[in-house]
């Protein structure tokens, strides 16, 4: 009998062996595998308009300064300032007004010359086939210049594979209630 338990162990073996071999390469695929563009991209450029408002002051501030150096204070820049932000994103400019979204992220006081900011953001989209989605926001924001331009470097949602640019508009800054606002026109190709 034992002789018999041994080879029919080496054959269970031996089978073991030849379904690694042949599983192996599928698992290899399924690491890596090509799909069509088609498949997952639709092509689609959106235009999306709203503003942004940072509440530097008031009773509910959405701005919070998280690190600065030891300078920022006496810099005619603020530079090395860097702030939270969690900024309501509103369908008109008025402080009322229906909220699409929210842009959460950070912004840096990036130059020591000028007022201009490293935005690194992302908005999370409140609203209709948006709601959920998201667009991440990087660039820079020279705050005093009449236009600026952000570049838009990924999304979420019905924004995966988005790439475009915002330009911004400043409506009102600092105003009486502490609130910044600003125009934003987006164009994402998704
Ligand atoms: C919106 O603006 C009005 C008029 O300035 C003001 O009374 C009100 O407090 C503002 N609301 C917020 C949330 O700032
Ligand atoms: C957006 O999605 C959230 C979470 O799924 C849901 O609670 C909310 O009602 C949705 N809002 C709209 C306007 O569809
Ligand atoms: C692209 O646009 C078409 C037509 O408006 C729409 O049906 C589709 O859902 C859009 N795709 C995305 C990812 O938004």
């Amino acid at each position: 009998m034992g002789p018999k338990i041994s080879m029919f162990n080496s054959l269970c073996n031996l089978i073991l062996v030849i379904l690694v071999i042949i599983v192996s390469p599928t698992t290899e695929a399924t690491f890596s595998s090509s799909i069509s563009k088609q498949q997952v991209k639709s092509n689609n450029i959106t235009h999306i308009q709203f503003y942004f408002h940072d509440y530097v002051q008031g009773p509910n501030p959405t701005v919070a300064r998280i690190a600065q150096a030891k300078t920022s204070d006496t810099s005619a820049s603020t530079f090395g300032a860097l702030v939270m932000i969690d900024d309501p994103l509103t369908e008109g400019p008025e402080n009322n007004s229906r909220i699409v979204g929210h842009a959460q992220g950070m912004y840096g006081f990036a130059d020591q010359q000028q007022y201009a900011l490293l935005m690194t953001m992302n908005f999370l989209f409140s609203e209709g086939a948006y709601n959920g989605s998201t667009l991440s926001v990087m660039g820079r924001n020279p705050v005093m210049e009449q236009v600026r331009e952000l570049a838009i470097v990924g999304g979420s949602g019905v924004f995966r594979f988005a790439t475009g640019y915002a330009q911004l508009k400043t409506i009102t800054m600092m105003d009486t209630n502490g609130a910044t606002i600003v125009e934003y026109n987006v164009y994402v190709s998704h």
